[in-house]
């Protein structure tokens, strides 16, 4: 069983290329049905273009109000054949409906240890905040920004003399990790949400080794694989 999934994204993409190679090495049992931009020129698309997914660019500008929009990207996801939806940088908050529609069934990762700084540019104000740890953070995602279930959490060292460039590289080498393994376990049906707290069945998968990557700590930890 695969589950087929839509994958928004609103710039680079290099986390719907971690999501595209664990599911092309055979790891994330999951098929991109869609991959969509509210920006036409998001290099994400060109990703989801070489590697044959379809690539819809749907920039929000040609549409009247957020409803509208709203309305266009959850026909956009809904015709793909997508059951569930996984923001990778797509810079816009989901209406109501569109949540409605895939509750509990929708993944967005974060540049921070939320519910610590949430909107944009989580990475430099963590910087400028001087915390020493910092880390990203995969959550279901409902009405309010930043603010759903967490499913997983990895955080890293912050230095004083890091910046939004430096401490936002060194979280982007563990988001590239931790959502692909978040996507997997909603693919597998491991993942249940109960209040703010979200359950995770456990499984008989050895842990991985994130020695490799940094003195850190991922919590639930890291499957054979990620
Ligand atoms: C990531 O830092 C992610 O946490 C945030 O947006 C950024 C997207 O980067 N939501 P990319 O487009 O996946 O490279």
């Amino acid at each position: 069983m695969t589950l087929p999934i839509a994958v928004l994204v609103s710039g680079t993409g290099s986390n719907l290329q971690a999501l595209i190679d664990h599911i092309e090495d055979g790891t994330l049992p999951a098929r991109i049905t869609a991959v969509v931009a509210n920006k036409p020129e998001a290099y994400g698309l060109t990703r989801a273009r070489k590697h044959g997914l379809a690539a819809v660019g749907l920039p929000h500008a040609a549409f009247p109000d957020r409803a509208a929009y709203d309305a266009a990207l959850l026909a956009a996801v809904r015709d793909s054949g997508a059951e569930a939806v996984v923001l990778a940088g797509f810079m816009r908050l989901l209406g109501p409906e569109f949540v409605a529609a895939y509750r509990g069934r929708i993944l967005n990762i974060h540049p921070a240890l939320l519910p610590s700084f949430p909107g944009l540019h989580g990475q430099g104000a963590a910087a400028d905040y001087g915390v020493t740890i910092a880390g990203a953070t995969v959550h279901f995602v409902d009405e309010i920004m930043d603010n759903g279930p967490i499913v997983i959490q990895a955080a890293v060292p912050a230095r004083p003399d890091d910046d939004a460039k430096s401490l936002g590289e060194r979280i982007m080498t563990l988001e590239h990790r931790i959502y692909p393994q978040a996507v997997n376990w909603l693919a597998t049906g491991r993942l249940t949400i109960h209040g703010r707290k979200t359950r995770l069945a456990p499984a008989d998968t050895p842990l991985a080794d994130i020695g490799d990557v940094m003195p850190c700590l991922v919590n639930p930890p890291l499957e054979a694989g990620f």
